[in-house]
């Protein structure tokens, strides 16, 4: 599945930007978008978090807004180039999510945003094991992706999306959902709150202590 606006969407940064200007209408803007999955947690100058999957760094740029401690790592060369310019307060790297080259519980907190559909199922599972092995006991992992419409008016809007720019492992990601994963990586879920119709998840599980 998918079309050519998918490779265009990131090969071209402003129609990548452009669609998620648009998209972001539906939950109220970029600005809120980028928030929805940080919102109540606990950032401080010298927590230390991580922009898991980061891309160009629309994320970490709110997240150096609370702690002067963000790394933000993917694996496209490219993205970690523009992140680097967006952000220059944070430190990037270049690396596989699903094997990143951090030490065991350096994080308190791990922040993924739109990213887990883009994986087969159990290339996610081993990111979530990294996610565990990466963050402090008592650690935070926050998250947010596609969903399952729970108001059946969003599926047209949603499906038509992914449609367009989305490949199978997001039809994967909405049929099988994150929680069974999130258990066998160890992670305890913690909350589950939708947006948009419930086209989008946002959970948050930690590590345990
Ligand atoms: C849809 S973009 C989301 C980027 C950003 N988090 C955002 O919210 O705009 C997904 C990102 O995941 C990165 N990515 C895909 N597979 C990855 C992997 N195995 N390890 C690290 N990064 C990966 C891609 O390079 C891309 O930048």
């Amino acid at each position: 599945m998918a079309t050519i606006l998918r490779t265009w969407s990131y090969r071209y940064p402003w129609l990548y930007d452009g669609i998620t200007m648009l998209t972001a209408i539906s939950v109220g803007g970029e600005a809120r978008l980028r928030r929805l999955a940080l919102q109540n947690l606990d950032l401080q100058p010298q927590t230390h978090v991580l922009d898991l999957c980061c891309g160009s760094g629309p994320v970490t740029q709110v997240l150096v807004q609370y702690s002067q401690q963000v790394t933000g790592l993917d694996a496209s060369p490219k993205a970690i180039a523009r992140a680097q310019v967006n952000v220059p307060q944070a430190t990037f790297v270049e690396g596989f999510a699903e094997a990143m080259p951090f030490a065991e519980a350096s994080f308190d907190v791990v922040h993924t945003s739109m990213a887990l559909h883009e994986m087969e199922p159990d290339q996610r599972l081993k990111i979530l094991q990294e996610v565990f092995r990466v963050l402090k006991p008592g650690g935070v992992l926050t998250l947010i992706d596609f969903h399952a419409p729970t108001n059946p008016l969003f599926w047209p809007g949603l499906a038509m999306f992914l449609w367009l720019f989305e490949t199978h492992t997001s039809w994967e990601l909405i049929r099988s959902g994150l929680e069974a994963s999130i258990k066998e990586a160890n992670l305890r879920l913690d909350q589950t709150v939708y947006a948009v119709g419930g086209s989008l998840q946002i959970l948050r599980a930690h590590k345990p202590s």
